[in-house]
């Protein structure tokens, strides 16, 4: 039987199967746009990064989109999981727990994951927490994907650590974006995070794929009021 063809905008069909596979949350349809947002910003020549890692399937497209591009992902966890992923709350699994520690670990999945892939060579993961991590971190970014804890004090953390290393024309992309508090299952405060974006006068919309949203930069970082 003939491979699988690829579509001139997708990802290798082997890297979207791996994606479907992998643990994880992100329906395929919003990780097709995270994924032409990372073919675009790769476009810039600078690094991707992601904050919030888990098991590895967001981090396996842009992994796709990086090599396409030549350029690198750099993904942030500190792999203990958000507050929903705890014992006992609705996104927990329980095969996340390493038994010696009794605490979550998605690391060793997430190597799984990308190596299975054979997208070893073009991630960097960085274990830590995200506003430790974006303490340490002076260079300018072609995307920042937020995608880490819920709460309002990590999505701020990350979007106050992060998003200023957006470069010009760069992209800013925001995961669990729920405008309506009915359909909100971890909270609002991605949502929150994406109108300080917008408002800043920094980032402008580029794209809706349900609760993923792309904004590039079009003004200068520190310009706004955000
Ligand atoms: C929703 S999951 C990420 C899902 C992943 N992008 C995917 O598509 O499968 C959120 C992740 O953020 C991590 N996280 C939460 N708060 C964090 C923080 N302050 N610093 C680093 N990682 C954090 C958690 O450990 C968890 O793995």
């Amino acid at each position: 039987m003939a491979a699988a063809a690829r579509t001139p905008e997708g990802p290798e069909p082997e890297v979207l199967a791996a994606f479907e596979a992998a643990k994880g949350f992100m329906p395929r349809h919003e990780g097709l746009a995270l994924y032409a947002a990372a073919r675009e910003a790769a476009g810039l020549g600078l690094p991707l990064l992601e904050i919030g890692t888990y098991c590895g399937r967001s981090t396996l497209l842009l992994a796709d989109a990086a090599r396409a591009g030549g350029v690198s992902v750099i993904t942030v966890d500190h792999h203990r999981g958000s507050e929903e992923q705890q014992p006992g709350w609705d996104y927990h699994d329980p095969d996340t727990v390493d038994p010696e520690v009794g605490r979550m670990d998605t690391l060793p999945a997430f190597r799984r994951t990308l190596h299975r892939a054979g997208l070893e060579e073009h991630v960097i993961a960085v274990v830590g927490r995200s506003p430790q991590v974006a303490r340490l971190w002076n260079g300018p970014l072609g995307l920042v994907f937020i995608d880490g804890g819920h709460t309002d004090e990590h999505a701020t953390a990350d979007y106050e650590g992060w998003a200023p290393h957006v470069a010009e024309s760069g992209l800013l992309v925001i995961h669990d974006v729920f405008p309506d508090p009915v359909d909100e299952w971890t909270g609002q405060a991605p949502y929150r995070v994406y109108l300080r974006a917008l408002e800043s006068g920094e980032f402008t919309e580029v794209s809706v794929t349900d609760s993923l949203r792309v904004l590039r930069r079009t003004g200068v970082a520190g310009s706004g009021r955000g």
